[in-house]
């Protein structure tokens, strides 16, 4: 854990953010713009690449991707973290999704990014999803497009899409009319006609040769990441285990674990190295990931689900 120190430290700063008066949007952090002409106005080869912990984001990457290839293009999707690098620099376009995590586009995804070869003038779009109504998505999405221009990407196009919240916290809402919660709203055929048209969209950009500036503005929320949200929720998490009896040791949460925080020989999560994500306990179908909360066991998301039976309108694309 942090330091006496360091937990001083950031007490102070959160004590100076939540005594910010609200911060005017209007303030821009940074422009993402080009540095450099587009590659080419013809796309015949496609990357659409994304981060998905519980299905959201990769639904909507599978649209955008199907919509691409309806217009005559090649396409290579899927998930980032099996994507072969050395294949970026011969695409015409890259598009890559997110979920939106703590405000933000998780750091994996940024060090993905910033992992990739320089991509020279290839014209690059991003994509969020998220589950709540406020929750810094602009922001998050320019984070993506700011990763891709360091590379040398040309931006074309940024979009959100609002989904159903996967954020564990929110699901112990246990007396609350589920049909009412904000953070329930289902993606719908209304979502996936809004992905379509961005596919549209972003195809018809780079035929023109237009590229787009995107301004990161400074709200409170993206005010409250300088100081580490996540670090702040673990403080009032307790119990993070496997539970032996349950666990089957498919390995879907190691799978999912951004940080190999999780040991099934000892059934133990080092919780030092974990952020918090809930991908364990989100993505295992057996209850076996113990999280608490105020001394209540948490919800995974496929459990939340599944208890008040809410069920994903499947987008015609992926329908067999
Ligand atoms: C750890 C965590 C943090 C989240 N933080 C936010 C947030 O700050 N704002 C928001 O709108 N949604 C937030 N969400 C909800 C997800 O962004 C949303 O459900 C997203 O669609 C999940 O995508 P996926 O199904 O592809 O993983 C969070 C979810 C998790 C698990």
């Amino acid at each position: 854990m942090e330091s006496r120190r360091t937990f001083i430290k950031k007490s102070a700063l959160a004590a100076a953010a939540a005594a910010l008066p609200a911060v005017s949007s209007c303030v821009t952090i940074s422009t993402i713009k080009a540095s450099e002409p587009m590659k080419s106005k013809e796309v015949n080869y496609a990357a659409v690449l994304w981060y998905s912990q519980t299905g959201n984001t990769q639904k909507c990457g599978k649209v955008l991707a199907r919509t691409l290839e309806k217009k005559g293009i090649t396409v290579i999707d899927g998930d980032l973290r099996n994507f072969d690098q050395k294949k970026i620099t011969a695409v015409d376009l890259i598009v890559i999704g997110s979920p939106v995590f703590y405000y933000d586009t998780p750091d994996f995804v940024k060090k993905f990014i910033q992992s990739l070869p320089d991509i020279n003038g290839i014209p690059v779009a991003a994509y969020v999803t998220f589950g709540g109504p406020e929750g810094n998505q602009h922001n998050a999405a320019c984070s993506i497009l700011e990763g891709l221009v360091q590379k040398h990407g040309v931006p074309v196009g940024l979009e959100i899409f609002r989904s159903i919240s996967s954020y564990s916290l929110s699901f112990n809402a246990k007396d609350q009319d589920i049909k009412t919660d904000r953070n329930t709203i289902l993606p719908d055929h209304n979502t996936y006609k809004k992905v379509r048209d961005y596919a549209g969209f972003i195809i018809s950009e780079v035929e023109k040769g237009n590229t787009s500036e995107f301004k990161k503005t400074l709200t409170l929320r993206e005010f409250s990441t300088y100081f580490g949200p996540e670090w702040w929720t673990k403080l009032f998490v307790d119990n993070h285990s496997i539970i032996e009896e349950n666990c089957v040791e498919c390995g879907a949460c190691i799978e999912k674990c951004p940080t190999d925080s999780i040991d099934l020989a000892t059934f133990s999560v080092d919780t030092d190295t974990c952020v918090l994500c809930f991908g364990c306990i989100n993505n295992c179908n057996y209850q076996a990931v113990n999280m608490e909360y105020s001394n209540e066991k948490l919800m995974g998301f496929n459990e939340f689900l599944e208890k008040n039976n809410l069920k994903f309108e499947l987008p015609a694309e992926l329908k067999i």
